[in-house]
């Protein structure tokens, strides 16, 4: 349904045909879960503030400053455009963002203040907030989730204060002229404008911080391995997985940042790591907490749980007990305008969240269909529902299943079967 305009923060914004985001989506701005005293969210985040500040002193003051409280409401320059993330790039897609017009939209990653605080002088700061990503519907994914995202730079005389001989940029570099330089990453090992002493030293560095973080967070035995991975705003890139509950888990993607950032940024002599993790995976695996929505539960029997810990303390979540799930399937013709390939799964992913509310436990794609003489395309999802705090009774379920019906029905113009 069209709206001229988005009311947001106390403020109006303009809409138009890149709109997306829902009343529902919007009520999730400023809960702040990750500074409710006894969250599991907040909880983890002490945890990583605390080894960061007691690492990196200097002269007994941590190094790293905090912002806590930015607003997830950011342009797509801050989100995109000086992350050097290419104007065709996937993670722009309407089929994937939060957006309130083209121009605005909810974070999508704490990365999207990086620029900003490097412009405003900060070497070393920690971001932490709600980010907001449309995404398929089951126990790990929420739209809206939480990260925290770091910076740490150095000058020559702290990265090689031991080497006071060693140089961070290639001779070639200018460093009062960086823009004369064309900086590529056709090198798998650093960025062409830094020296390989520079991108090891600090590869080296950015790797033992954040297994120290692990190790901190899951004790010694936890296993790790690297994966090289890719990211338009860092290079060299990594992703960390740990082994838990007998699988490989992604926990963190980080690398060296790229100098046209800090560039662009400033005057810039320094070489720069970055990370960003997510803070749902890392609570649940560490509180065994199997469903994510249970990170905005109100109820006094998961909160008790956290509350009034010692941060530090073994704490594993104790399902207070376990409802029953319910699933309803349903299954639809899509008007000839569309085929099963073109249909977004996150549109209707959206929908169904916007109308079942929490108890949407997950959705799932059962089958698609051609029909061989009328060539009519079909799909079928199976809707599972289950609430948190008590049983649902099917009478219940079928209202809401009816009025999803409904709602599908005159959004995408599709005819169920
Ligand atoms: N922003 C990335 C993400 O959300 C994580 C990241 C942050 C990677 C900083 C590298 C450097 O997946």
């Amino acid at each position: 349904k069209a709206i001229s305009s988005v009311h947001l923060a106390n403020k109006e914004f303009p809409s138009d045909e890149y709109t997306n985001v829902t009343p529902k989506i919007i009520s999730y701005l400023g809960k702040n879960l990750h500074l409710q005293k006894g969250n599991p969210l907040a909880i983890v985040r002490k945890r990583i503030v605390n080894y960061f500040y007691s690492s990196f002193t200097h002269r007994g003051n941590p190094i790293f400053s905090i912002y806590d409280n930015l607003s997830p409401i950011v342009t797509t320059k801050q989100n995109f455009d000086d992350l050097l993330i290419p104007n065709d790039h996937p993670s722009r897609a309407k089929s994937d963002c939060y957006y309130v017009n083209k121009d605005i939209l909810l974070r999508a990653h704490m990365t999207a203040h990086q620029s900003e605080l490097l412009r405003s002088g900060l070497d070393n700061f920690l971001m932490i907030g709600d980010v907001y990503r449309r995404d398929e519907i089951d126990s790990t994914h929420f739209p809206v989730f939480h990260q925290v995202d770091a910076v740490r730079s150095q000058r020559k005389e702290e990265l090689f204060k031991d080497h006071p001989d060693l140089e961070i940029f290639e001779p070639a570099f200018d460093i009062s002229n960086p823009h004369t330089f064309v900086n590529t990453i056709t090198d798998p090992s650093k960025q062409s404008c830094h020296t390989l002493e520079a991108a090891k030293l600090m590869e080296t560095q950015l790797k033992s911080h954040l297994i120290g973080l692990v190790y901190a967070l899951f004790g010694k035995d936890i296993k790790h391995r690297w994966v090289d991975a890719y990211f338009p705003f860092t290079h060299p890139s990594w992703e960390l997985e740990i082994y838990y509950d007998g699988d490989w888990m992604e926990v963190l993607g980080c690398g060296i940042v790229r100098n046209e950032i800090l560039a662009n940024a400033g005057p810039n002599n320094s070489i720069a790591y970055a990370f960003g993790l997510g803070l749902e995976r890392l609570a649940m695996a560490l509180y065994k907490i199997p469903d994510i929505r249970l990170m905005w539960s109100k109820d006094s029997g998961f909160l008790s749980q956290f509350q009034d810990k010692n941060i530090d303390e073994k704490i594993t979540y104790k399902p207070v007990s376990s409802y029953p799930q319910c699933t309803n399937d349903i299954s639809f013709w899509l008007p000839t305008t569309l085929t099963v390939d073109t249909f977004i799964s996150n549109d209707f992913y959206d929908l169904v969240r916007e109308i079942g509310g929490d108890i949407i436990e997950q959705v799932k794609l059962r089958d698609k269909f051609v029909h061989p003489k009328s060539k009519k395309h079909s799909l079928c999802y199976s809707i599972v529902y289950r609430h948190l705090e008590r049983t649902l009774t099917q009478d219940e379920v079928n209202k809401v299943h009816k009025h999803i019906e409904t709602a599908v029905t005159d959004m995408f113009n599709v005819t169920i079967r």
